[in-house]
């Protein structure tokens, strides 16, 4: 009996999962964060350019030296702004079509935990710039990234890319960051959910990945006190994965969501938490 192919969406999965793609990722600077670890395996998977930004600096011109070393097929681009700048935004996305006349991935990564107190101390300067950062740099990201992904030509036949904005679990409830972070990041959850939506039939998708505790510069004070006190085997003991996570695992999703084996994965958000979202609260060792 000859049984009919298998329908494929996309290319071999073994295959580079990026090949030929020009990707864009805020928030890469940070030596132990989830923007620099997701720039490697875009870079790993064949990406033609990828774009490192933030606004501090200090380390991209360092990671870009490491990703042209290790993968020097792929053009590795340094650009300083803010990611809730709108001028910035437009001229990074104009810049990527002009030298590749392509934009596929934009991985709206940048944030900031904001005021770290009690939500009655929280003053309105300190809510509004912690959702200015979290939530209008990913709006503006989309704004202006999802025209840019319409556009084909080149390597590019099919109009269409991936936007990938990273939310927290914070943003599916409480527990997990101050008032304002975790506002910001619903508003994110939010915005994959109604932009994809807005954008029907483009061919853009948009999600948010909501990472658990993950050890970054974000976390690193966190971490190191608990080092510090030996207290580390505590972190992520709320998960059934017993443990936090690594920039890492959150990079690798990433690049999934970016990829076309992604093509169905739509609107969506992907909580990477080692399954803490996944319960209700529990006490340790009671049910195992
Ligand atoms: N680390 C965690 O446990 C965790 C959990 C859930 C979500 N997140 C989210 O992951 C994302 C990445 O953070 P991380 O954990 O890698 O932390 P990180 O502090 O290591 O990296 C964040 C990067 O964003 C940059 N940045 C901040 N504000 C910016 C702005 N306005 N413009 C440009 N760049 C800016 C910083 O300079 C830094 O390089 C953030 O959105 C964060 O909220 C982190």
């Amino acid at each position: 009996m000859s049984l009919p192919p298998v329908y494929e969406v996309a290319g071999p999965s073994t295959d580079p999962r990026a090949k030929d793609k020009v990707v864009i990722i805020t928030g890469a600077n940070s030596a132990l964060g989830i923007g620099r670890a997701t720039a490697r395996q875009f870079a790993q998977n064949g990406a033609r350019a990828v774009y490192l930004c933030d606004f501090a600096i200090d380390n991209l011109d360092a990671q870009k030296g490491e990703l042209t070393g290790l993968f020097p097929a792929v053009d590795v681009l340094v650009r300083k702004f803010d990611a809730a700048d709108e001028a910035a935004v437009r001229d990074v996305i104009a810049d990527a079509l002009r030298a590749y006349g392509r934009l596929d991935v934009f991985f709206a990564n940048a944030g900031i935990l904001g005021p770290q107190s009690v939500f009655s101390k929280v003053d309105s300067a300190g809510f509004m710039e912690t959702m200015r950062v979290n939530a209008l740099g990913p709006f503006l990201a989309t704004k202006y990234a999802a025209p840019a992904m319409q556009i084909t030509g080149g390597t590019k036949k099919t109009p269409g890319g991936s936007i990938i904005l990273t939310a927290s679990v914070a943003g599916l409830r409480s527990n997990a960051g101050s008032t304002p972070y975790s506002a910001s990041k619903a508003a994110v959850i939010s915005l994959a959910q109604t932009l994809s939506y807005q954008l029907v039939g483009t061919g853009v998708r948009v999600n948010a990945v909501c990472p658990g505790l993950i050890e970054t510069g974000m976390t690193s004070a966190m971490y190191e006190a608990a080092r510090a006190r030996g207290t580390t085997s505590k972190i992520g003991q709320l998960n059934p994965t017993r443990r936090g996570g690594n920039s890492d695992e959150i990079a690798r999703v990433v690049l999934f969501l970016g990829s076309d084996d992604a093509s169905y994965v739509n609107g969506q958000a992907w909580a990477v938490d080692g399954g803490l979202s996944a319960g209700h609260p529990f006490v340790p060792g009671k049910l195992s």
